[in-house]
């Protein structure tokens, strides 16, 4: 009987602790989303596979990756558009640096950047179905730059689903 109560007691108290981990999570993410679209850097984003990389000159002067997940991936694959929901491409940038040991080459120098966009036709209705991101040094930035986002993508790029890149051959 005492034996029974202790495990259940501890049972509760592993729950109660994992709850509050949950919850500590929770606020944390919620914290490093971005303003208007509550969208986040996913996890293991850097593992995904390459659709294309770009370069873009002064003043920005960086260079480029797009980066897309298995749903994003395979719908290029398939010259599938729109991007059916689930899709999730993160551009990475960073300052676009001479070679220290070979003049011609540009490699990639600091990091600036991480930019996401969420596709979630219901929930980001009003902008094309595309939910949007940008991240410096893993924090969102304001308002002001997220509601610049959808404007250029319309502007640019509607007849391909808001998404400029192309999938590099
Ligand atoms: C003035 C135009 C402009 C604005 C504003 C803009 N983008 Fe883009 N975006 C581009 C261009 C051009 C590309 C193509 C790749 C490149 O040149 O880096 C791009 C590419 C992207 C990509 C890769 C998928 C794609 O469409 O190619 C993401 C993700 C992205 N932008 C997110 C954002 C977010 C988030 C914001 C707002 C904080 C934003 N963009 C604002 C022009 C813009």
């Amino acid at each position: 009987m005492t034996s029974t109560r202790l495990a259940l007691a501890s049972a509760a108290l592993a729950l109660a602790t994992t709850a509050g981990m949950l919850a500590v999570e929770a606020t944390a993410k919620t914290e490093r989303a971005s303003p208007i679209y509550g969208v986040t850097i996913p996890d293991g984003y850097r593992q995904w596979e390459l659709i294309a990389p770009a370069q873009e000159a002064e003043p920005l002067n960086e260079l480029r990756a797009v980066l897309g997940n298995t749903t994003a991936i395979k719908a290029y694959r398939d010259g599938k558009l729109p991007f059916p929901d689930g899709t999730v491409l993160v551009k990475l940038a960073w300052k676009h640096v001479q070679s220290p040991e070979f003049e011609p080459a540009s490699v990639p120098g600091a990091a600036t950047t991480v930019q996401v966009m969420v596709k979630d036709s219901k929930k980001y209705a009003s902008t094309g179905g595309w939910g949007f991101g940008r991240f410096i040094a893993g924090q969102p930035v304001d308002m002001a730059q997220h509601e610049t986002c959808f404007t250029c993508h319309e502007a640019r790029v509607k007849g391909h689903d808001f998404v400029f890149t192309r999938y590099a051959p």
